[in-house]
């Protein structure tokens, strides 16, 4: 029988796949869906979405991985002859990912450089970030750069690369956001409206905001958690099912998978603790009204350059803090497809790398160069405009990632049966915590709410 690399125990695989989990999304838009839609309410939709649709879809892809021991380009096809083009989906969403996160990739690396180097108030300029992703070779160099350092980790394999750089960066990334969101709570600003402080800004996370609160709203808020949790989980990107294959028979899966939720739960609220109050203080609630790109490379950086010197230090903390949860979730998509040409193609793991490193690094380059030479814009069937980088996450995240997930449920719930889940999970003797409520989420909620989210593809937002 061939042998299959293995994580060393479950903190590695929890850590590994907690790092997949944590990423942009957490600290770009968690915050901001919060502050948006009532605060608390968006953040109990959240928590109990992560419990019942996220945890039976995160559990479903990982019980897959470990029980195939395959990547997901074969995995699926393994369950079901039929099901192969599922696992070609949840193969390609991985590679048009990597190109463009790895451009992002290379703007934090930026931001991280220009604070590190004591440039900080540079950044807060209005125009530096249009200015610096319309320049030409920057950001193509510094996206290589982020590119090849997720090569080298993936290089040295799952236990001694991936493994061992989440062991290392996990533990110090929890720290940087427990600093940054304690100094953010001590925060407080003189404005012509009386003061701000940072514990105003905290209650609009928290507290929940019922008034004007419609259907429409509730409906809004529903979508806008159920997305985002999608996101958040690396769900239905091939990820899950790649690190779950290499999973010892012998882990406890149901504890893991309740760890890799609550570090992934966690580091979004505080990311939330971090973000919202320092923007309230010195924004004001206007300040809040930005995700994305917008919050993270032009709000953030005006808000730190408010706080004078402590402000560039933090700075420094929070790039290097974002660095670090884009390039653990980097590794784990080019993970995903080094895992896929390693078993299909029976590549050598470093040919594999090799292959997915050039394909990533000239898509990276089209990307950078969407935003100057091959500049335009389209408008997408939701109402946006996109360039480039636009067009693949929509694509995407969009339409192929729940085309995967409701895949996924089909298969899981009706072809094989939630039982193949259940038994994978049970069959070292660990508990399978909510059974019933699996089964029934799997085959019948999921779908609908995927179907659902799959449809605001194309409802057609004013704004
Ligand atoms: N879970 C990641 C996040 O929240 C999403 C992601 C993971 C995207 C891996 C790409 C690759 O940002």
């Amino acid at each position: 029988m061939k042998k299959r690399s293995s994580f060393g125990g479950s903190i590695g695989f929890v850590l590994a796949a907690a790092g997949s989990a944590v990423g942009l999304g957490n600290i770009w838009r968690f915050p901001y869906l919060a502050a948006k839609d009532g605060g608390g309410l968006f953040l109990i939709l959240y928590l109990i979405l992560a419990l019942t649709f996220g945890y039976s879809l995160l559990t479903s892809e990982i019980a897959i991985g470990r029980k195939t021991k395959e990547s997901p380009l074969t995995a699926y096809k393994e369950l079901h002859p039929r099901f192969g083009w599922v696992g070609i989906l949840a193969c390609m969403i991985p590679m048009i990912i990597m190109p463009y996160y790895t451009a992002i990739g290379g703007w934090v690396l930026k931001y991280f450089m220009t604070f590190i180097t004591g440039s900080g108030m540079e950044a807060a300029e209005d125009g530096y970030f249009t200015g610096y992703i319309t320049s030409v070779s920057e950001p193509i160099t510094m996206g290589i750069i982020f590119l090849f350092l997720c090569t080298i980790i993936v290089l040295g394999g799952v236990n001694k690369g991936i493994e061992r750089a989440s062991k290392f960066i996990m533990p110090v990334l929890i720290v940087l956001v427990l600093i940054i969101a304690i100094f953010s709570l001590t925060l407080s600003n003189k404005t012509d409206a009386g003061v701000r402080t940072g514990l105003q800004g905290l209650s609009i996370l928290f507290i929940p905001d019922f008034s004007g609160l419609t259907i429409g709203k509730f409906f809004t808020t529903l979508m806008d958690a159920m997305g985002q949790l999608f996101f958040s989980l690396s769900i239905a990107m091939g990820i899950m099912v790649a690190y779950g294959s290499y999973v010892s028979d012998d882990t406890n899966l149901g504890k893991s998978i309740n760890e890799i939720e609550i570090f992934d739960t966690l580091v979004a609220v505080l990311a939330g603790v971090m973000i919202v109050p320092a923007v309230y203080v010195f924004m004001g609630r206007d300040g809040l009204s930005s995700s994305g790109p917008g919050l993270m490379f032009i709000s953030l950086p005006k808000v730190f350059a408010q706080m004078g010197f402590t402000g560039q230090i933090i700075g420094a903390m929070f790039f290097a803090m974002v660095l670090f949860a884009a390039l653990t979730s980097a590794v784990s998509i080019m993970e995903a497809v080094v895992s896929s040409f390693h078993d299909y193609f029976h590549l050598k793991r470093r040919h594999a790398t090799i292959i997915e490193t050039i394909i990533a690094l000239v898509f990276c380059v089209i990307v950078c160069l969407g935003y100057n030479k091959f500049y335009f814009e389209i408008k997408l069937p939701n109402g946006s405009t996109a360039q480039i980088l636009d067009i693949m996450d929509y694509f995407s995240n969009y339409i192929l990632m729940p085309i995967v997930a409701i895949a996924t449920c089909i298969l899981v719930g009706h072809i094989v049966t939630p039982k193949y889940v259940i038994d994978e999970v049970e069959k070292n003797g660990s508990k399978f915590g909510r059974k019933r409520l699996f089964t029934v989420m799997i085959k019948y909620v999921a779908p609908v709410l995927l179907f659902i989210l799959f449809l605001q593809a194309f409802a057609f937002k004013s704004k």
